[in-house]
């Protein structure tokens, strides 16, 4: 196995009972990404791209396979592997974004005047310079999302599971989170799994692409060479 792989996915199956009735949601899957990489998920809703961020975010064990995260087998929840998710209520209330931020830092270690440099270094990445002292009930919903976004970054995850983190949002914010994302995730080198609805998104934000569908799946190593017309074909 190369050495920069830092997730490994064998053979995940997922199958669902609800009373004598048996869904299988994921079947067979097997990929692997590696350092810095940005795998988009995309596929009709209800395909599963949710049940396999939760069972990569350790929430779920998996009918069978194994996830390998940085050459080790997960079993639980790892503060490696950070769940994004879409609600833009993770942040602590009564904190504002310095104190939100701080938290994280300071759980990592950072202590007196270094933690106060990384809390502002963490801000000004994320660009909410002018919002420090203000507290999440004042927040805009891109503001937040970007909050939690510095949060999870702080702790240095091996991996960043992103649930459709732009939905909610207006076409001018979430065109420039595309960007900022991309850009913050490619210079800190970050493997993030994102999943989206919208193939311009997916497009432009994807290193890899998996493309879920009934009873299928594909893996894309080079989606820039793909049209959109191309992948809404493969769903
Ligand atoms: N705990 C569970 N028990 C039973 N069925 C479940 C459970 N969790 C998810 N499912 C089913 O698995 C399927 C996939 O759900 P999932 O949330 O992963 O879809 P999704 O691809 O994320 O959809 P969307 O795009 O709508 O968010 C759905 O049919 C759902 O009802
Ligand atoms: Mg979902």
């Amino acid at each position: 196995m190369k050495n920069n792989v830092i997730l490994q996915i064998d053979n995940l199956t997922q199958v669902f009972k609800n009373g004598k009735k048996q869904k299988e949601v994921l079947k067979d899957i097997s990929f692997v990404l590696e350092k810095g990489e940005i795998l988009c998920i995309i596929g009709e809703s209800g395909c599963g791209k949710s049940t396999l961020l939760r069972i990569i975010a350790g929430f779920l064990n998996p009918t069978s396979g194994q996830i390998i995260v940085n050459g080790e087998k997960l079993k639980k929840p790892t503060r490696n592997v950070m769940y994004l998710q879409q609600d833009y209520n993770q942040l602590f209330p009564w904190l504002d974004v310095s104190g939100n931020i701080k938290f994280t830092l300071n759980m990592m270690g950072y202590k007196g005047k270094e933690l106060k440099k990384k809390v502002d270094e963490y801000i000004h990445l994320v660009e909410l310079d002018d919002c420090k002292d203000m507290y999440p009930y004042q927040l805009s919903g891109g503001q937040k999302q970007r909050v939690a976004f510095a949060r999870v970054l702080s702790l240095n995850p091996d991996l960043i599971l992103m649930d459709e983190p732009f939905a909610a949002l207006d076409y001018n914010t979430k065109a420039s989170l595309q960007k900022s994302t991309k850009q913050i995730i490619k210079t800190m080198k970050n493997t993030v799994l994102f999943v989206t609805h919208h193939i311009n998104e997916a497009l432009f934000l994807a290193d890899k692409m998996l493309v879920l569908g009934k009873n299928k799946y594909v893996f894309i190593d080079n989606p820039q060479d793909y049209t959109k017309e191309q992948l809404l074909k493969l769903y």
